[in-house]
């Protein structure tokens, strides 16, 4: 089952910052900054929508954003995000059924591929793959356990939430690095957040 977070749109944002502060807002926003100027984005799994937002901010013109998100409330409230002179395009889907024509200079998957098992996270990632241009960048965000005691217990407590109000059909984090990796992309830089518990990491896709 996809992970739909429609009964969650109206409050995602103010949950997600009484327990995490501004530290999600802030993994997402450094990745931003390395948006290059005029570039062709795909955002998958955008929420609320706040990102367009933040990178309206840094970039008021010249992208191509295409927005692709599952769910319909959280479409909609996107939708009434600034985009300034930027183009952008929504798409209610998911990602991976999505026919979009490669060529992305930019993907960015902000927290997306925590919510899937093993399978979805591949079909997802090969679908994202294709569709980036050599040499271009995938900006990705996601939680990750770094041995501290408090991190499973926050990991357990938002899989076991979101399951049931949301659906989402994973109970343990993927192995994301790996797959970069195996893909041949290449670390042009990272920073981490939140006692290390959220990994903003920039990629850059060095094979065809
Ligand atoms: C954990 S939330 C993160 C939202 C946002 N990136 C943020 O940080 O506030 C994951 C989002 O991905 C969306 N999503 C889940 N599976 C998806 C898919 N296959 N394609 C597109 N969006 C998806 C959900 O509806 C949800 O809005």
């Amino acid at each position: 089952m996809a992970a739909n977070f429609d009964n969650s749109a109206w409050f995602y944002d103010r949950l997600s910052r009484l327990v995490y502060g501004k530290a999600l807002v802030n993994s997402q926003v450094y990745l931003l900054n390395f948006v290059p100027v005029n570039s062709t984005i795909l955002i998958a799994g955008g929420g609320t929508g706040w990102i367009l937002d933040e990178l309206t901010k840094i970039h008021p013109a010249g992208l191509q954003i295409t927005y692709v998100e599952i769910s319909a409330n959280m479409l909609a409230l996107s939708k009434k995000r600034t985009t300034g002179q930027n183009e952008v395009v929504f798409i209610n889907d998911a990602v991976e059924n999505v026919k979009l024509t490669a060529g992305f200079d930019v993907v960015i998957t902000p927290f997306l591929f925590d919510n899937f098992v093993n399978e979805t996270v591949d079909n997802v990632f090969n679908h994202l793959h294709n569709l980036l241009k050599p040499g271009g960048l995938w900006l990705n965000a996601d939680f990750q356990l770094t041995g501290r005691w408090w991190q499973n217990v926050m990991l357990k407590s938002m899989f076991i939430f979101f399951r049931l109000l949301c659906g989402i059909e994973a109970s343990k984090l993927p192995a994301i690095e790996k797959r970069f990796n195996a893909a041949g992309y290449a670390v042009v830089d990272d920073k981490t957040f939140f006692g290390d518990f959220i990994v903003a990491r920039v990629y850059r896709k060095l094979s065809s």
